[in-house]
């Protein structure tokens, strides 16, 4: 796509930013957030005109029960062009969000063993296994690791010991990891030797910054039999509050499984959602294209800014996602993320959400203005050396 055919993306002001994104900004005035995972632009305006003329028109009335041919049809083809692969749009079906959705998927598809969970894993999935009455499963990858990998011989083990299902981030948050076709594939071995199940969170699939290919693990071959995803427009396009994500079943005998569930197992998702998703879907490339641009330059002025003021911070390389995972243990301080707020008052994720009994690590949203990001990694320097 060529810079002409691009719809740019605006920073937010700080006045903006603390209306529009109330949790993220929700700090006192002299915090910067570079915390939970939104975006400090402004909505694609293509996707904010589509839910302004759907209120102007008064359209209030429940979204359709179960599948929505629409956005189906829309996931359907923006997943061919972008990755060259699309499910048959029966298989995709809405729900409130991602992280209901893998719930989803874990109640009415899994066996009733044990839920492996890699970690540092996405902290508000924590305990998520738990209320589907399995037991939560850690497979920890070391936090300093240079390349986060998921153990495939651990993996192996804990399906030996009777875990059934493998929650797989892909693109990870937080370890910012891409997985290649071959880390796929010998995922899908280790599954299918074990004949468990696979919940494969792809939310950031959009956000895959050059360098790296998303590769959905439903276009492995031999997946469709035990897997689903969970994908979702929101998080790429800053509208997470407006509650629509799709769960992506391939398997005929799974949809009939998740169409005989009752209504009230997954009935939540927000028409609102449900058409910002075939907005963004449908005619969010040319504003896509432009993110994904300003996040890959965000990354390049993090690795210069840390070189200059925290040169001690190791930070692993950052394929997707704007939420870069810093070790700043050299600089000695348990609790990274208190001091930062505390000394720095710039509020990041504390890596033990991510990741419980380390410590020294956080979790860092670059989604913001240039000067935002120098001005964060300045008082990082300044709390931490
Ligand atoms: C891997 C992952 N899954 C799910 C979510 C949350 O998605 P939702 O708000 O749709 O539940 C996030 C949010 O950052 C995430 O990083």
């Amino acid at each position: 796509m060529t810079g002409s055919d691009r719809r740019p993306v605006v920073d937010l002001t700080d006045e903006e930013a603390r209306l529009r994104l109330p949790l993220k900004w929700g700090v006192p005035d002299d915090v910067i957030p570079a915390w939970v995972a939104e975006m400090d632009y402004a909505v694609d305006p293509v996707v904010l005109e589509a839910v302004q003329r759907m209120l102007a028109d008064g359209i209030t009335g429940y979204p359709l029960f179960g599948w929505d041919p629409e956005l189906a049809q829309s996931y359907a083809a923006w997943s061919a062009r972008h990755f060259g692969w699309a499910p048959d749009p029966e298989a995709v079906h809405p729900v409130v969000d991602v992280t209901a959705g893998v719930r989803l998927a874990i109640d009415v598809f899994s066996g009733p063993g044990g839920v492996v969970f890699p970690t540092p894993g996405y902290n508000a999935q924590f305990g998520l296994a738990t209320i589907t009455g399995r037991e939560e499963v850690r497979l920890d990858v070391p936090v300093s690791a240079d390349r986060a990998e998921v153990d495939l011989d651990r993996l192996d083990r804990l399906f030996a010991d009777g875990a059934q299902t493998l929650i797989l981030t892909q693109p990870h948050n937080p370890w910012g990891r891409v997985f290649t076709r071959a880390e796929l594939e010998g995922i899908r071995d280790v599954v299918v030797r074990h004949g468990a199940r696979v919940v494969s969170d792809e939310i950031h699939a959009p956000l895959v910054l050059p360098g790296a290919e998303h590769v959905s693990y439903l276009s492995i071959d031999g997946t469709h039999d035990h897997a689903v995803a969970v994908v979702a427009a929101s998080k790429a396009f800053n509208t997470a509050g407006l509650r629509c994500a799709q769960v992506v079943v391939p398997s005929t005998a799974d949809r009939r499984l998740l169409a005989d569930q009752p209504m009230s197992r997954n009935d939540s998702h927000s028409p609102i959602g449900a058409v910002a998703a075939r907005a963004a879907y449908d005619l969010g490339d040319p504003w896509l294209a432009s993110l994904v641009e300003r996040l890959d330059q965000q990354r390049a002025l993090l690795g210069e800014l840390l070189a200059a003021h925290l040169p001690e911070v190791r930070m692993r390389p950052l394929e997707a996602t704007y939420l870069a995972w810093l070790d700043a243990s050299a600089y000695g301080h348990d609790d990274a993320a208190g001091v930062a707020l505390e000394r720095g008052r710039v509020k990041v994720s504390p890596g033990e959400s991510y990741a419980p009994g380390t410590t020294g690590q956080v979790r860092l949203n670059i989604a913001t203005s240039s000067d935002r990001l120098v001005e964060i990694v300045e008082r990082l320097a300044k709390a931490w050396t």
